[in-house]
């Protein structure tokens, strides 16, 4: 069967989610639960969540982050609350632009989905500081996430705030709004052993406080197996299936399932196969589990100093079924979008009763959900990692691939199965732009800069002294990411330092996370630590002369630590030793506790250069590959909606604005391992974020997203602040757009979940390949290969099988070339046998244009 549409039907859709697919707002009054769900309005429900974090993204990019999600299928977005963002100086609230959360709240609401408010307000995420404010930590007497009084009153000031916020916007269920879930604290069940038996009064106090704020809608606190009732314990994995819920009056919830997981500077990339989640998924909704999250479902951009660390990238993507340029990632999105669809069908026996489990053999496992009025819906699982199996349920025969879950709405008919993709896959394509703006008197193309170079040592009339080399975050209190310490030596005539001057050395101990350190005004050497291990030893050659030798150390920070028991206390800078040694360790001289001076932030900061619209900039010996160097020049954007990024090959360390807004830190220049990736890893077998990684001995990101919102046709003016030393004029812009798109359908596929539930009366449930162009403007240019029979590799790459009919090519011409959308039937009677007795398939790729 053949069929071409113009465009996918939309009351298809709404017939398969089973919730408002209108524009409607989403209006729930009444939101409780009980063993087996959410309840909203008197029904239990089956739902699908997903997280978007709304500073990750701009305001403009909201609606339609948004609408992708509900046409993925989801039901709840759910997000943090992000304190330090609201309240960066104490009781000075900051909710405008990125920070707008309640036009988030009410965007979801008005899309038709709910939200999932996790106020925290700690709340991890890779955020800096784990989303606290660094102003809270000068409190007098304060411990953060403990049974203490001043963190107990500001937290609770906090989440106060939040909450009557929501309710002075009517936002909550319970006033009609879209909110019908919210967490206080977050997984601190995973390390309150190290607060002691303070951990449980703090908890307690935390579900008691949060309670007596009245939302009318559940709380829920993750991880934490202690959580007193009303409040939910909800799971956080990469697998919840085996997650038991504290009381047996709580549903089973999911409020984390990694899609992927997040990049660090230096590190490679990791990725989570489609196969695998959609495993995790069927197998959690299987075991009982109502309501899943995915976290993230858009991972977006950390701009500005906003992410966490030590160490966390500037992208945000996590493999998230929308990537971080809000592009639908394919085939991720569309088969999660089929599995969601997949697990609506069963929600009327789902929610009817509890699971049975009738045995099926090792490593398999049946689930029926039946009940006496005659519904009834079965999820058929295999857990072997390796042998795929044939099972016999209810009289009729399956197969299962390995590692996957077979969906039955009906128990008899397979609707899905986790491990075999219906939806198409989408290779992403970058398109190259100059930055080259500028037409001389020639009508030569130029690119002017501008450029500043930021004095070494101590500028600022700010700069204090102190004995001793002091702990960086206690003084910076993260206003800048820097700290200068500087200092002198002083040598006398004939010491052992001065001999063999590149054999002395000036041996330095930092907590991290990087040190650039000069010697009499030279970089003398340029250190960072790891991810892994923010700490810096190092040994740095000191060229010494008679008389005062200057020494500055320019200490800085990659976003602040926001994990683990006491993270707020990990610290940053040189707190020494500082040591002078001679070149045969003959002697040593300890600068550790002498005065140093000491200076927060850079010149260029206090400047304001990033707005770009300083007087200092200069433009006679253009710099290259200089350290601490500004750069500043103009732009025109590349034409289009498409997204923009800008590419820092080229470039070392250091952050960018682009019409005075930060598009975050950028740091090419730092290499992941060359060794520990698998380009194709197998989905089969427990995930765990090291498993799958990609990207080795490259930098994990090169590419930084600019939002468009954020760019105006002409004269954008961009600022460079470079540390390490780098060629700005290799700096370009590309646009980020969908190139092929593939699908690879074999004859043993279910028919797509779409076919299910209509009102087709000659519907023929066979394997179809569907195609369809992202956007609404084009339509299906030219197939770039076509194979039927047994086309091996993957998008980009297809080759064709030794069983091939040369009839593919031109059918698939023909039902596909000119249309946004179309659908072929992968089976005999639409190709004709090839082979007889093989099992064959069909692979697609095409282009829109
Ligand atoms: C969880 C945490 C999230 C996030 C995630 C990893 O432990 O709750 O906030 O940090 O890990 O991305």
């Amino acid at each position: 069967m053949i069929t071409m549409k113009k465009k996918i039907s939309i009351s298809l859709m709404v017939v398969y989610l089973g919730i408002v697919a209108t524009t409607s707002v989403v209006v729930a009054s009444n939101v409780t639960y009980d063993h087996r769900a959410i309840v909203i309005d008197g029904k239990r429900r089956v739902l699908v969540s997903g997280s978007i974090h709304y500073p990750r993204s701009t305001p403009e990019m909201w609606p339609d982050l948004i609408q992708k999600s509900k046409d993925g299928g989801l039901d709840i977005i759910e997000t943090y609350v992000f304190w330090n963002s609201h309240e960066p100086l104490r009781a000075q609230y900051d909710f405008s632009g990125r920070k707008d959360l309640v036009k988030f709240v009410k965007l979801v609401g008005e899309a038709g989905l709910y939200v999932h408010l996790r106020i925290g307000p700690y709340v991890c995420a890779e955020w800096n500081y784990g989303g606290f404010p660094l102003w809270l930590h000068f409190i007098p007497g304060i411990k953060f996430r403990t049974d203490n009084e001043p963190f107990k009153d500001e937290m609770q000031r906090f989440t106060t705030y939040i909450v009557d916020l929501m309710k002075k916007n009517d936002l909550y269920a319970s006033q009609g709004g879209p909110i019908i879930l919210s967490q206080i604290e977050n997984e601190y069940g995973n390390i309150d052993v190290a607060y002691g038996s303070a951990a449980k009064s703090y908890i307690k106090w935390a579900a008691n406080m949060a309670v007596s704020l009245d939302t009318g809608v559940p709380w829920v606190m993750c991880q934490q197996a202690d959580a007193p009732a009303p409040i939910i314990n909800t799971c956080n994995g990469f697998y919840c299936d085996q997650f038991t819920p504290t009381s047996n009056n709580s549903p089973k919830l999911w409020t984390e399932n990694w899609s992927g997981w997040f990049t660090s500077f230096g590190g490679n990339i990791p990725y989570r196969p489609v196969e695998d989640l959609a495993f995790a998924v069927a197998r959690f909704y299987q075991r009982g589990g109502t309501m899943q999250n995915y976290y993230m479902y858009h991972g977006g951009t950390n701009f500005d100093r906003t992410s966490g660390g030590p160490f966390i990238s500037t992208t945000y993507d996590y493999d998230a079924p929308i990537d971080e340029y809000g592009i639908i990632r394919q085939p991720k999105w569309g088969h999660l979008k089929d599995v969601h669809k997949a697990i609506k069908l069963c929600e009327a026996a789902m929610v009817a009763t509890d699971p049975t489990y009738p045995s099926l053999g090792p490593n398999l496992e049946a689930t029926v959900y039946k009940t006496e009025s005659g519904l009834c819906s079965a999820f058929l699982a295999n857990l072997g990692t390796n042998a795929d199996a044939t099972v016999k349920f209810n009289g009729n025969s399956y197969q299962l691939p390995a590692w996957s879950v077979s969906i039955l709405p009906d128990c008899k008919n397979v609707v899905l199965n986790t491990a075999k993709i219906n939806s198409m896959a989408m290779l992403p394509k970058f398109i190259p732009h100059s930055l080259k703006y500028n037409l001389d008197s020639s009508g030569e193309i130029q690119q002017t800069w501008g450029w500043f170079r930021e004095p070494i040592g101590i500028s600022k009339t700010q700069a204090f002294v102190k004995p001793g080399l002091l702990e960086q975050i206690n003084i910076t209190a993260d206003k800048s990411d820097y700290l200068w310490y500087s200092s002198s030596i002083i040598i006398k005539g004939n010491e052992p330092f001065l001999q063999n001057g590149s054999q002395t050395v000036l041996h330095v101990e930092s907590l991290g996370h990087g040190l650039h350190a000069f010697i009499n005004g030279k970089l003398a050497a340029t250190r960072f630590g790891t991810a892994g291990n923010s700490k810096i030893s190092v040994d740095i050659p000191a060229i010494l002369n008679t008389g005062k030798n200057k020494v500055d150390l320019l200490s800085l920070t990659v976003g602040l630590a926001n994990y683990g028991a006491f993270f707020d206390l990990a610290g940053a800078g040189v707190t020494g030793p500082a040591l002078l040694r001679s070149s045969n360790g003959g002697l040593t001289l300890d600068l550790s506790s002498q005065p140093w001076t000491y200076q927060v932030g850079l010149k260029g900061e206090d400047l304001d250069l990033a707005s770009g619209s300083s007087s200092v900039w200069d433009s006679s010996v253009f710099p290259k590959n200089q350290p601490l160097t500004w750069y500043k020049t103009s732009f025109d954007a590349p034409d289009g909606n498409d997204p923009v990024g800008l590419e820092f090959t080229g470039m070392g360390k250091g952050e960018a604005w682009v019409n005075g807004q930060s598009i975050g830190r950028y740091w090419p220049a730092f290499s992941s391992p060359s060794s520990g990736c698998s380009d194709n890893c197998d989905y089969r077998g427990p995930y765990n974020e090291k498993k799958c990684r990609k990207n080795c001995g490259k930098p994990p990101q090169t590419l930084y997203h600019v939002p468009r919102s954020w760019v105006k046709p002409s004269g954008n003016i961009l600022v460079v602040f470079e540390e390490i030393g780098g060629d700005p004029t290799k700096i370009s812009l590309a646009t980020k757009k969908v190139g092929s798109m593939c699908s690879h359908v074999s004859e043993t596929h279910p028919a797509p979940v779409d076919m299910w539930n209509t009102d087709e009366t000659d519907k023929k449930l066979e394997p179809m390949l569907l195609l369809e162009c992202p956007s609404p403007d084009e339509v299906i240019s030219s197939i770039k290969f076509a194979s039927f029979g047994t086309p091996q590799g993957s998008c980009g790459s297809y080759t064709h099988g030794k069983c091939r009919t040369f009839r593919a090519l031109p059918l698939v011409r023909k039902a596909c070339v000119g249309a946004r959308s179309c659908k072929i039937g992968v089976s005999i009677d639409t190709f004709g046998d090839p082979c007889t007795g093989v099992k064959k398939s069909l692979a697609v790729e095409a282009i829109c244009g």
